[in-house]
């Protein structure tokens, strides 16, 4: 019988903890997918030191299980970062962001070694970019922003929520683009973040997964980049 999306997340989450170590501090991300993850890191009771987490809603759910949260300033080294992804593809590289939690995750995959990247089959691509590229910006860069991508072809939203502009965690704003063919992850996050104003943009390229687990109807995939 095929499982739903929601059974195919638990399936990567559980797997997932075959990438966490006893005594390990692990870098946690953001999402649907995670939560499962952090479920299955509840059930097993892990001998963990404690987390990094990139967002507010994944350290009230690391504390609840009793797992301490530190400050990403006061460890120097993550063992793995574990997280989702809006899209991946064949080379590790991916949209995050759909969360607007983008900057934290890409600071806290940054200092982890390993980025296990945890995702149903829906979000392997062949090319990013169907996917609204999520954009932090300063929000008085917004609408620069918007008219460079514009020379990109592409088109870009500020991200509104109950009809103002979202405001991110760190009190900025996010641009959405669609339209986008993203063919060289590495050089367009190199591009897009030399652009006045941008906080973070949403291509994980630098920061690429090394490796995937993917829910598949058949079982968990693991892709290795
Ligand atoms: C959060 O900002 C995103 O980067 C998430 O990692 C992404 O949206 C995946 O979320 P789901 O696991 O809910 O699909």
């Amino acid at each position: 019988s095929a499982l739903s999306q929601d059974e195919l997340k638990a399936q990567v989450g559980r797997a997932a903890l075959a990438y966490v170590g006893r005594g390990d501090i692990i870098g946690v991300g953001t999402g649907s997918t995670v939560n499962k993850f952090i479920e299955a890191l509840g059930g097993i009771r892990k001998d963990i030191r404690g987390a990094v987490s990139s967002s507010v809603a994944s350290t009230e759910r690391l504390q609840a299980l009793g797992i301490p949260v530190f400050d990403s300033n006061d460890v120097e080294e993550l063992a793995v970062y574990i997280d989702g992804a809006d899209e991946i593809d064949g080379r590790g590289y991916m949209i995050k962001g759909g969360g607007a939690a983008l900057t934290r995750e890409k600071i806290v995959a940054a200092q982890s070694r390993r980025f296990v990247c945890i995702a149903d089959v829906s979000k392997r691509v062949n090319t990013l970019g169907a996917f609204p590229l999520p954009v932090e910006v300063i929000p008085m860069a917004a609408r620069r922003v918007i008219r460079q991508f514009a020379r990109l072809g592409g088109t870009a939203t500020v991200r509104e929520k109950n009809g103002a502009p979202l405001v991110t965690d760190n009190g900025q704003h996010i641009v959405d683009v669609t339209g986008l063919r993203i063919t060289d992850p590495l050089g367009f996050e190199s591009e897009v973040n030399q652009w006045p104003g941008v906080v973070t943009v949403g291509v994980f390229a630098h920061q690429r997964a090394s490796v995937c687990l993917l829910g598949t109807p058949s079982g968990v995939q693991t892709l290795r980049f």
